[in-house]
């Protein structure tokens, strides 16, 4: 049957089979369909949704594009993280650590920095020395030896995404449901961890910008995880204004040795801890005792001594004092007296990508230095001339006074008390 059916089925709003969801991967793999039967199938499934059914299909299909690991197999303790994607998310490089501290093994693939979010890849080389391209063995021998792998993403897993996502990009599907849940959960399912915790944002400066998205989303990737014999849950966790104070890479981590070093941000930990507790529970763990486990972890340096083993098993120097710094800081003031009604997290991570944590074509390097570090949150109570946030200028060029002006417009201060938005919403029930 000619590929034009099937596109036709799904234009129709029918349910495409087995045989129709893999011709159009293999297409996307081995350019075997043109591009714009290819992309008439993504704006088709678009507008007409996927069944569940077909979206496992389209994952299972995606993830089998590839090379694919199977860590379970070998390691059935370890535990993955992924996050949706948002501002100022240092979670995993705290996460992993912590829970490898507390006896939980962590295993993850990261990415680099999209758009207006950073990514844990970037932001582990700011450390000297740190190296993410490992294959199998190598991340075996890292977790024999510290409980805690943070890797980079082959470019043999699931190559019918990379087609598929450069195509989505430019022909205004990216937003589809099930085209997300199939793109991120074949990359996971990639790494074949037996256990995942979701962290799904919503709000502002996420990707699904309501509650109800964001549970959709998560109900969604957590069936496709569930029904492929992951035991996983998700979280909804608010992204209305980023998540810890620091944006950029080098700022980042030190702001997740701070966490581990018993201080650190109030959210941050918060969310950290939530996350781990839910993972550990997923792996039998009595949610209080883990609560408990963890917040002694942090307190008495077991969670940075891990930390530490951790930086060093990835070729790594933990001496923070090697981490780059700003050539220069500039604090962004209030003009007026008033309660922060809302924070722009996106424009403020725009800007710190632009100044040096992000990459305008993908040969640029970064600025290690530069960032954004937010001062003031949701509900606060600012007076004017008080610094709502400090930029961190690097080595690259850039135009200070818009960066800062921009910074300054990412800050909505009202007259009216605004009540802090709540960071974890909760758990999504079942699938
Ligand atoms: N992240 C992905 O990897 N793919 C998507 O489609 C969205 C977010
Ligand atoms: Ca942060």
């Amino acid at each position: 049957m000619s590929f034009v059916e099937a596109v036709a089925a799904k234009r129709d709003g029918k349910a495409l089979d087995r045989h129709q969801i893999a011709q159009f991967v293999r297409g996307a793999t081995d350019s075997s369909l043109p591009r714009e039967q290819l992309a008439a199938m993504l704006m088709a499934i678009c507008c007409r949704g996927m069944t569940a059914d077909e979206t496992r299909q389209l994952t299972d299909e995606m993830l089998r594009s590839g090379e694919s690991w199977d860590l379970a197999a070998d390691r059935p303790d370890v535990v993955d993280k992924h996050s949706t994607g948002g501002v100022g998310d240092t979670v995993s490089l705290i996460l992993a650590p912590l829970m490898s501290a507390v006896g939980v093994p962590v295993a993850m693939m990261a990415g680099r920095g999209l758009g207006h979010s950073q990514g844990t890849l970037d932001k582990l080389d700011a450390i000297p020395g740190w190296d993410s391209n490992r294959n199998r063995n190598q991340t075996l021998e890292i977790l024999d030896e510290c409980g805690a792998a943070i890797i980079a993403q082959t470019d043999d897993v699931a190559p019918a995404d990379r087609t598929l996502y450069a195509l989505r990009d430019v022909t205004a599907t990216v937003p589809s449901l099930p085209l997300i849940v199939a793109s991120i959960m074949s990359k996971k399912l990639a790494l074949g961890v037996g256990t995942l915790i979701l962290d799904v944002k919503w709000g502002s400066g996420a990707f699904r910008k309501t509650i109800g998205d964001a549970r959709e989303l998560a109900a969604s990737l957590r069936r496709v995880a569930v029904d492929s014999g992951v035991r996983c849950e998700a979280l909804i966790t608010d992204m209305n204004q980023p998540l810890g104070p620091a944006l950029g890479t080098a700022c980042e981590v030190r702001e997740a040795v701070a966490v581990l070093e018993g201080g650190g941000d109030r959210l941050l930990r918060e969310a950290t801890i939530g996350l781990s507790r839910e993972a550990m529970t997923l792996r039998g763990w009595d949610g209080a005792r883990a609560e408990a486990a963890l917040e002694t972890a942090l307190a008495d340096g077991a969670a940075l001594d891990a930390w530490r083993r951790m930086v060093v098993a990835h070729g790594g120097d933990p001496d923070l004092g090697r981490l780059a710094q700003p050539v220069a800081s500039i604090e962004v003031a209030a003009d007026a007296d008033g309660f922060i009604a809302s924070c722009d997290g996106e424009a403020l991570g725009r800007v710190a990508a632009t100044v040096g944590a992000g990459r305008r074509t993908v040969e640029e390097k970064l600025a290690h230095g530069a960032g954004v570090v937010v001062n003031a949150r949701i509900g606060d109570r600012v007076r004017k001339g008080q610094v709502l946030a400090t930029l961190l200028v690097g080595t690259r060029e850039i135009d200070r006074e818009t960066m800062t002006s921009r910074i300054r417009g990412a800050f909505h201060i009202g007259p009216d008390a605004v009540e802090p938005p709540k960071l974890i919403l909760g758990t999504v029930d079942g699938v």
